[in-house]
């Protein structure tokens, strides 16, 4: 994400808003140099108005050795001769007017397609380690899908100790965004017309932040706008994302779409979430049969019972046999996960220790391959240091 250095807050933020990403503001060059230290994969630096000429192009000459692919864009009030001769000398990519946002923009995306050229970043990450797409599924409405999705992305996250991206293929009705008190920018709607160059740069400026635990790529405001969304283009995300990410989780509409059947085709663990009725384990018995036809391997598959301790006459015995699959993880019920969904607050980030938050922590832990404590979150109170800022790109695993 490209970093906007400046001292002025408020111009900062308007600078933020004119990158048109998510963009980190650092007030001087010391802090930038601690930021840098730490990502290897910077390709836009913004430095304000507020940042002397002098030691701006002293920084340009140092990371033009350093750093051939990272852009440095100067932000003056007024744009003189004096100033562009400086920066060309230094060797930054841009000058631009403080009142020319649009420029500021366009010079954020030739940074990071100057960026892709120079590293070949994203056929580094699409050639390397990939992480894991996780996707949960049921063939029934209403049994608890999004909320495991939410809870399972925030506990293989650790509080950014993983990167972790929840994908909202529910693409008519997805509710991860209100599920998470989100207000996206963009969402995966805006992905069709970049299909054909979509590398992870422009994915990310798709991606909504949660916090600094997760990002998200939410689904379209418009149920209609679904219809324009191809399933190719789901499988391409779902690559670029699993190339760049610890962990994609992939929440779903119920039953078997086009895109759901793209989400199968990059799916390394299929949660398939039923519930203690018979007409929910009739759907979810015939999905199985579906996935057999599919050819989706049973070990992959893994069979999650909320609400799983509901006095309604079947047991997870009985489950158990009609499916012919062994439960991994059983959830209960509590008004506390439906209230966590009403107030926006997931019940793993605000009651860690409850019954529902540790059954998902420990699949989490499962799915990860930890021991269960690791994956249960302090509660918010208790942190010692803030979170890090989850970095987008995978520096190494
Ligand atoms: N274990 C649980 N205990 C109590 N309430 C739960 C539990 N799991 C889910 N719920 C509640 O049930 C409702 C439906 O859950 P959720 O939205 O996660 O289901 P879904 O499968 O994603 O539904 P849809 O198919 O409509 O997207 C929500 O109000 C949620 O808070
Ligand atoms: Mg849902």
């Amino acid at each position: 994400m490209p970093i906007i250095v400046e001292g002025q807050s408020a111009v900062a933020e308007t600078l933020a808003n004119a990158v048109g990403q998510h963009a980190s503001i650092v007030s001087n060059l010391e802090e930038l140099k601690h930021q840098l230290a730490s990502n290897e994969h910077e390709y836009a630096i913004i430095l304000g108005p507020g940042v002397d000429l002098e030691a701006a192009a002293a920084l340009a000459g140092t990371l033009r050795v350093t750093r051939p692919p990272t852009s440095v864009i100067l932000i003056r009030r007024r744009v003189d001769t004096s100033v562009l001769a400086e920066a060309l000398r230094s060797g930054m990519r841009e000058v631009v007017e403080e009142r020319d946002l649009t420029g500021v923009g366009s010079a954020v995306t030739r940074a990071a397609q100057i960026f892709e050229a120079l590293s070949g970043s994203t056929q580094v990450a699409l050639d390397g380690p990939r992480g894991k797409l996780i996707t949960v599924f049921s063939p029934k409405g209403g049994v608890g899908k999004t909320t495991l999705a939410v809870n399972l992305s925030l506990a293989l996250g650790g509080h950014g100790k993983k990167r972790v991206c929840l994908v909202d293929l529910d693409l008519s009705f997805g509710d991860v965004a209100i599920t998470l008190q989100l207000f996206p920018a963009r969402t995966l709607a805006d992905a069709v017309p970049m299909e054909a160059g979509l590398d992870i740069g422009l994915l990310e400026t798709l991606l909504t932040p949660h916090r600094d635990e997760l990002y998200t790529l939410v689904a379209p405001v418009q149920p209609d706008a679904r219809d324009a969304i191809p399933a190719s283009l789901v499988g391409k995300v779902l690559r670029l994302l699993k190339a760049n990410f610890d962990f994609v989780v992939v929440d779903t509409s119920p039953g078997f779409d086009e895109h759901v059947l793209a989400a199968f085709d990059e799916t390394d663990e299929l949660l398939l979430v039923t519930m203690l009725d018979v007409p929910t384990l009739k759907n979810v018995k015939i999905a199985a049969e579906t996935l057999d036809l599919l050819n989706f391997a049973k070990d992959r598959r893994h069979l999650i019972l909320n609400r799983a301790d509901e006095k309604v006459g079947l047991t997870p015995e009985k489950v158990e046999s009609t499916l012919e699959m062994k439960i991994d993880a059983s959830i209960p019920t509590s008004p506390q996960v439906a209230n966590s969904t009403n107030s926006g607050e997931p019940i793993l980030g605000t009651l860690p220790r409850h019954a529902v938050s540790r059954a998902i922590a420990a699949l989490a832990g499962d799915l990860a391959g930890l021991p269960e404590s690791s994956n249960i979150p302090a509660p918010r109170s208790s942190r010692v240091a803030p979170p890090k800022r989850a970095l987008l790109r995978r520096n190494s695993r």
